[in-house]
């Protein structure tokens, strides 16, 4: 068989790690992979891609970013685009293809399969926003960078007894700021699932203070509305080819920093963590389970299972259609948020 491979979307640690689980494999058992450069933007136009040895698939484990290269090129917003997609998957004439992405990417992958090309889906996203998995590539590793980076606000923001905001990633969702909130003791954390207004934050940085601690840290997501305002329905916001606005552009903890300087008069200061969430070496977590899931992926092509993709629910592999995965996004729940709260 001849398997290509894409990964697509933002890029996030632990893809290398499941391309070298989908291809080792595959190779040793006598198949050929095929390498799509760029996500979807390889099997648009001309296309893109080269096959990869075993050599190639060496090595990669521990590696960052994606040797294959993402982008967020949307064939479904490009005239004839999903024709030229399929007609590439024939002229690579490759028998399956494995497409490594989150919602975006995977919608694409979905509607393919459900077009009758032999495309498997294997879970990415350092969100964390996929419907019926609870793993995906890439979150545990922003978890450990926002933690430590809480870490080290904590020591700048006593000695200078200063309110910090530590703007995180993670979307329409407040995964990455709940999590990584949790793990480095954030005394606040603002998501877009439960909306706190500006006096509850103000009266939270007076409450701290009275209370005696001569600091605050607070980690805001940056899909947070603040007070209505700064909203993603804005016409003129930015937007990438999937049609999200760029929530980096809206400067979410900026704003934040600055109303409450303005409102306490307590010196304040906004980190915003941005690509560092997605950069550098994945967790040992996230090798294991991109290790598990890729692996998973090759398991479906080998049974010629597509439309299909692996998923973990309960700490266990499982196989969900990557329809479903894509149908609605995972949000926060109560009881989650309720936990961080106990520690405002
Ligand atoms: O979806 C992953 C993500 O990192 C989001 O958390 C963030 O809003 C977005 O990608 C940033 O995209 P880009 O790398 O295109 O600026």
């Amino acid at each position: 068989m001849r398997i290509g491979i894409l990964t697509g979307g933002g890029d996030a640690p632990g893809l290398n790690a499941a391309i070298r689980a989908v291809g080792r494999p595959a190779v040793a058992a006598g198949h050929t992979i095929v390498g799509i450069h760029n996500g979807w933007a390889g099997l648009v136009g001309d296309g893109d891609w080269t096959e990869l040895t075993r050599r190639d698939l060496g090595g990669i484990l521990p590696i960052g970013g994606t040797m294959l290269g993402s982008s967020r090129t949307n064939p479904m917003k490009m005239e004839g685009g999903l024709d030229r997609v399929q007609e590439n998957l024939r002229r690579a004439s490759l028998d399956a293809l494995v497409a490594i992405g989150g919602d975006d990417t995977l919608s694409v992958a979905a509607w393919l399969a459900e077009h009758g090309a032999p495309v498997v889906g294997v879970p990415k996203t350092m969100d964390n926003d996929l419907s019926v998995t609870e793993y995906c590539i890439g979150f545990d590793t922003a978890v450990s960078i926002v933690a430590e980076a809480v870490d080290r606000l904590h020591t700048t923001a006593t000695s200078h007894h200063r309110v910090m905001v530590c703007e995180v990633m993670g979307r329409d969702t407040g995964w990455v700021a709940v999590m990584g909130g949790l793990a480095g003791g954030a005394d606040m954390i603002v998501i877009p699932e439960f909306a706190v207004s500006m006096d509850e934050v103000v009266e939270h940085t007076h409450r701290r203070r009275s209370a005696g601690s001569g600091f605050s840290i607070i980690v805001v997501s940056e899909g947070v509305e603040i007070d209505g305002s700064g909203g993603t329905d804005d016409p003129a916001a930015q937007r990438d080819a999937f049609g999200h606005v760029q929530l980096s552009r809206r400067g979410v903890g900026e704003r934040l920093a600055s109303i409450i300087e303005e409102r306490t008069g307590f010196e304040t200061r906004a980190t915003v963590l941005g690509h560092t969430q997605r950069g550098g070496s994945p967790s040992a977590y996230d090798r294991i389970w991109a290790t598990h899931v890729g692996y998973g992926a090759w398991q479906l092509v080998a049974r010629g299972d597509f439309g299909l993709m692996p998923v973990v629910q309960c700490g266990r592999i499982e196989v969900a259609p990557i329809r479903d995965v894509v149908a609605e996004q995972r949000r926060v729940p109560r009881e989650l948020y309720d936990l961080a709260t106990v520690f405002f």
